[in-house]
């Protein structure tokens, strides 16, 4: 499952990444006169200037010397810039570029030409190779956050379990699971690290640990670092504070995981998303990393202890399993945007594969609450019990898996978005060889099926409205 994900995320994390190009200046495949003294390349989020990337390439394939590092522009968070300390000689100049967001450290790269005196021919584009991702980043960074679910999942599913099921103990064995959780999750922390740094071409950590990514990865190993103070009390007082202690500590991490995730991502609604994402981890917590403190608990009861205990545990995840789906679907609408997302792009497609092993995962709950559940009240159905709980397990953690790959993907609305956006600059910029210019433009999805859009404003002089039909790949233009 986890394999099958992958090769889904692979091609498709690095073909369309978050800090996506969206315009450019000079702009891509225009004509100056002069040698610019700056290159202003402008994103659809805000990249990290210290790890984001630009080399001007020369009609010859050769690199143009002179050329800055990379600086953030002044009050411009989306901008990048390089400034020119020599003037470029007459002729094409590609510019090759990586960003990486400082969002949620996505990498994404490509080139475009413009030129100085000339006109730049189709396909003059001359490209270097600014990319340090590989399918084994792809795969580390996501077995890493399927790690560290699960093993977040069980620190908060023990807090619930034992101080709502198990009268606030933690039952036998449960001291190993709380070590093999914290394990999980921070192998999962140190995939996520190792996979950053190999995927920015850092060289050793430090310069890693600058960036916005870095830091959330020191948060949560902090954050982690707090757990493992909460195993330990758990272990020296075994009381109700510490598994109160315990299960706070896990909702913490989950919230410093939240809030460098899409959830966070700049929008009116950020708060509204992170609360959202964060619930719906907790619901996880509960329900799935539950179900295993269950299944542990249960081993030894009295048949009457564990249909009490079965039976607590069915209400508890009852609820869990409601707030994950109200939750899940409420952020679902907010990353896919539209229907034809969901078909069109590869977060949509591994957001359904989820949606079809969720199906499979309620049913499995349903399962157990209708038949398995009462008839463990008569005292039977005790293996059908097991035997259905641990299939629920297995699916959940499948259902992990494939959320290990969506969160490392695109979401479609901002692929979409971004794809629209830069498309409209484009549309903006091309009507230059058609002067007069264009003002005051105003941009319309074509149609929420196909991502297009209208661009349409008036050109000056005179009021004339512009209108260019689908241009997202520049095929079908048309002014009036
Ligand atoms: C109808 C049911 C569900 C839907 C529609 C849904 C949808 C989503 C969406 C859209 C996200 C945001 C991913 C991102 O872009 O970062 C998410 C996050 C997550 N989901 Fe679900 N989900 C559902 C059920 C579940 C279940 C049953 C589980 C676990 C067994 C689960 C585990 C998670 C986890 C751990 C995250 C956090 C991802 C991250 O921040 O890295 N979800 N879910």
């Amino acid at each position: 499952m986890l394999a099958v994900g992958v090769l889904l995320a692979g091609p498709v994390a690095t073909a369309v990444a978050h800090a996506s190009l969206v315009s450019s200046v000079p702009a891509e495949g225009s004509s100056v006169q002069q040698s610019p003294a700056t290159v202003v390349l402008t994103f659809g989020e805000n990249p990290d200037p210290r790890l984001s990337l630009v080399r001007l390439i020369d009609a010859a394939g050769r690199t143009v010397p002179g050329v800055s590092a990379v600086q953030a522009v002044p009050g411009k968070p989306l901008a990048l810039q390089v400034t020119l300390s020599r003037t470029l000689g007459q002729g094409v100049c590609s510019v090759n570029w990586r960003s990486v967001s400082a969002v949620d450290g996505h990498v994404d790269s490509g080139a475009f030409a413009f030129g100085v005196g000339v006109t730049p021919a189709p396909g003059s584009v001359r490209t270097v190779d600014l990319l340090y991702t590989s399918v084994q980043t792809t795969v580390l960074s996501t077995i890493g956050r399927w790690l560290l679910y699960a093993g977040l999942a069980l620190f908060v599913g023990a807090a619930f379990i034992c101080l709502l099921v198990f009268g606030g103990r933690l039952p036998a064995g449960g001291a190993l699971v709380l070590r093999v959780a914290i394990t999980l999750a921070f192998v999962g922390l140190c995939a996520l690290v190792w996979a950053e740094r190999a995927l920015v071409g850092a060289q050793s950590l430090l310069p890693l640990f600058e960036t916005t990514e870095g830091q959330y990865l020191l948060a949560l190993g902090v954050a982690l670092a707090v757990c493992v103070g909460a195993v330990v009390c758990v272990d020296l007082w075994p009381a109700r504070w510490s598994i109160v202690y315990l299960g706070a500590a896990g909702a913490v991490a989950m919230l410093v995981h939240v809030l460098a995730g899409h959830a966070d991502a700049p929008s009116s609604l950020r708060l509204v998303n992170v609360a959202v994402q964060w619930v719906h981890m907790v619901g996880i917590g509960v329900w799935v990393g539950g179900l295993a403190w269950l299944l542990l608990g249960i081993r030894g009861m009295t048949k009457a202890d564990r249909a009490a205990a079965v039976g607590a545990f069915s209400r508890i995840a009852t609820v869990a399993l409601v707030v994950v789906l109200v939750t899940g679907l409420t952020r679902g609408l907010v990353e896919v945007g539209s229907p034809a997302n969901l078909f069109d792009t590869g977060y949509g497609i591994a957001l359904l594969a989820k949606i079809g092993l969720v199906a499979v995962l309620v049913a499995l709950g349903a399962l157990n609450h209708f038949r398995a559940v009462p008839a463990l009240g008569r005292g039977a159905g005790v293996r059908s019990f097991a035997l259905n709980s641990r299939g629920e397990l297995a699916v959940a953690a499948a259902v992990l898996a494939v959320t290990a790959v969506l969160s490392g993907l695109v979401p479609a609305s901002s692929a979409v978005a971004s794809k629209v956006s830069s498309a409209a600059s484009r549309a903006t910029l091309s009507n230059r060889d058609q002067a007069p210019a264009v003002q005051g433009v105003s941009l319309r999805p074509a149609s929420t099926a196909k991502p297009g859009l209208v661009v349409s404003g008036a050109t000056s002089p005179g009021s004339t409205t512009l209108c260019l039909g689908d241009v997202s790949d520049g095929s079908s233009r048309e002014a009036r």
